[in-house]
């Protein structure tokens, strides 16, 4: 009998393609008793449970019934050294982030600090469900490396990178042209394709970079075409005036990455609320992808996000958290604001098409659904088990719940990590494990 095989048991969703709406059911798969096999980390078999179980005799069954799996939840946008920022008051980005998070971030200097805050982020992405992550971590080369170490030690398929950052930051918070594009090249070399780690060259945003240092992150970006490329974009009113005026000589935002050679389909772009024309035909024309942050984008009052808009021009939109403005790590959470957004632009999020969004969707957007984001044989087992009666709340209401379609707007809408009632990270359970202890110090 082999260990590393595992059959698990219960409701099964998982998406093909992008639905257009409620009736689209050949855009998914619902098996309402469905199985998974797993085998080294690897889904090896899924369908219905008497079907997937006849390959598998011997292996032991772990039953979820009646709770429903799905791939594991994929977050396109956070910030590993933000996870003691997250619920700081008051302010709008510019204030938020000189009078909060660059201060915490300084203490990302300390190995000692990295570890521990890795552990207690990648717990707490396990616990809400996600099990892929796309992280900036802070300028230090030790937040990276306590980053990639942490998950490979989870064996977690994440994305992350040191922020470029050479101005407008404090003294501890800055490094120079040259030294964050040779650190980023060492990362790169020494993380990226280790394991299920890989890397995004990540100057923070124009604000916190020197035209120089855009340019050296450009020449990583043509030097190593694997990597993502991540950065903020439009995210604030007075965000984008002071970019214009540090870059004078550019035709808008996107204008100063694009002149920096750092726009290409794997480069993805936070916020990206406030957008002109030009801006948002050079995103079609590239296939670079704004990324959706709806807490962070209410929580700063930033803006409202414009699905439907972008969509029309053919953009790949992903979806993230962004904590520690986000305020919370639940990709649940995440559609129920994101819903709220869209409501008030007369947008429509249905809550199949927010399931495929957090899964296959944001996988689409990373290239990676060949990997993760479905539950299809031969993808990585990362895999959520959802209760929708989790809470009393969740429970009453899915008394009157009639379709799939309800269940997973309830999830959406009154769900949290309350509602994961399991996560397996390649194949092995990932929440019951005990969570690093926290110390209140007063
Ligand atoms: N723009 C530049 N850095 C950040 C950050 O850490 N959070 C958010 N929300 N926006 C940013
Ligand atoms: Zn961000």
């Amino acid at each position: 009998q082999d260990p590393s095989r595992r059959l698990l048991r219960g409701r099964i969703l998982t998406f093909h393609a992008e639905p257009t709406d409620a009736a689209d059911t050949s855009a998914y798969s619902y098996h309402e008793d469905g199985a998974i096999l797993i085998e080294n980390g690897t889904i090896r078999a899924m369908g219905p449970y008497a079907q997937v179980a006849a390959q598998a005799a011997d292996v032991p069954v772990t039953d979820h019934r009646p709770h429903l799996l799905m791939p594991g939840f994929i977050d396109t946008h956070i910030h590993f050294p933000q996870v003691q920022v997250i619920a700081s008051w008051g302010a709008q980005l510019l204030d938020w982030l000189n009078g909060y998070t660059f201060v915490e971030e300084t203490r990302f200097a300390d190995p000692d600090h990295c570890a521990a805050m890795a552990r207690h982020f990648f717990d707490l992405l396990s616990a809400h469900g996600t099990t892929t992550a796309v992280a900036y971590c802070s300028v230090h080369t030790a937040s990276a490396e306590a980053f990639f170490a942490e998950a490979a030690r989870r064996d977690m398929r994440m994305i992350g990178g040191k922020v470029m950052m050479d101005r407008n930051a404090p003294e501890g918070l800055r490094d120079t042209p040259q030294s964050g594009y040779d650190d980023s090249k060492a990362l790169i070399a020494k993380w990226h394709g280790q394991g299920r780690g890989q890397y995004a060259i990540t100057p923070r945003f124009a604000i916190t970079s020197t035209h120089e240092q855009l340019e050296m992150a450009g020449a990583l970006v043509a030097e190593h075409p694997e990597c993502y490329v991540q950065t903020h974009l439009s995210e604030n009113h007075d965000e984008i005036a002071y970019t214009a005026e540090l870059f004078p000589d550019a035709p808008d935002y996107l204008g100063v990455y694009e002149q920096a050679g750092l726009l290409t389909p794997k480069m993805l772009l936070g916020h990206s609320i406030h957008l002109t024309p030009r801006e948002i035909a050079v995103l079609t024309e590239t296939g670079a992808k704004p990324v959706f942050c709806p807490t962070s984008n209410l929580f700063l009052g930033s803006g409202l996000f414009d699905d439907a808009g972008l969509r029309g021009r053919g953009i790949t939109n992903a979806i993230a958290t962004d904590v520690g403005a986000g305020t919370s790590y639940s990709m649940l959470s995440t559609l129920s604001e994101a819903y709220k957004i869209l409501q008030l632009q007369g947008q429509k999020l249905h809550p199949l098409r927010a399931f495929h969004w957090i899964t296959r969707g944001n996988a689409v957007a990373l290239g990676l659904e060949d990997k993760i984001g479905t539950l299809e044989a031969g993808s990585e087992a990362d895999i959520v088990v959802l209760d929708a009666c989790a809470t009393q709340a969740m429970a009453l209401r899915m008394q009157r719940a009639q379709s799939l379609s309800e269940e997973l707007f309830i999830l959406q809408t009154l769900g949290d990590d309350r509602a994961v009632a399991e996560v397996y990270v390649a194949g092995r359970p990932a929440k019951s494990v005990s969570p690093a202890t926290v110390t209140r110090e007063l």
